[in-house]
């Protein structure tokens, strides 16, 4: 995985929360951040396939659907079930109450998580 770790204040994690998801615009890219469990996750909000916007889609057993084409996605990966595309990812950190990203590791196809510590909970 690439790392430049050039960490940017995303969001605020009670933000996140609140919708379980949340699009944000980092180092002028659209991102689309997922709460799944204890764990955000950062992606790509546009879709590779038809450029829908993820964060418009749901959530269903731990993976994002695109609101275009019903597409499933795997947030920690960005890999799609039954496609050769993948869905471009980004490291991200919680602390402090604050999501951090980094938009200068994206990722095509690696995990791109951060758990929630215990103290956030
Ligand atoms: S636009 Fe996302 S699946 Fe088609």
């Amino acid at each position: 995985m690439t790392t430049t770790d050039q960490w940017v204040e995303a969001a605020r994690l009670a933000d996140v929360r609140r919708r379980k998801r949340l699009a944000v615009t980092v180092a002028g890219r659209d991102i689309a951040l997922f709460l799944v469990g204890e764990t955000v996750y950062a992606l790509d909000d546009v879709c590779v396939h038809k450029q829908r916007r993820l964060t418009r889609g749901t959530l269903l057993y731990g993976r994002v659907i695109c609101p275009g084409h019903q597409w499933k996605i795997d947030p920690a990966t960005g890999e799609i079930e039954d496609r050769e595309e993948c869905q471009p990812t980004y490291p991200v950190r919680v602390e402090a109450g604050v999501v951090y990203v980094d938009p200068g590791a994206r990722v095509p196809a690696a995990p791109a998580a951060a758990a929630v510590p215990d103290e956030e909970l």
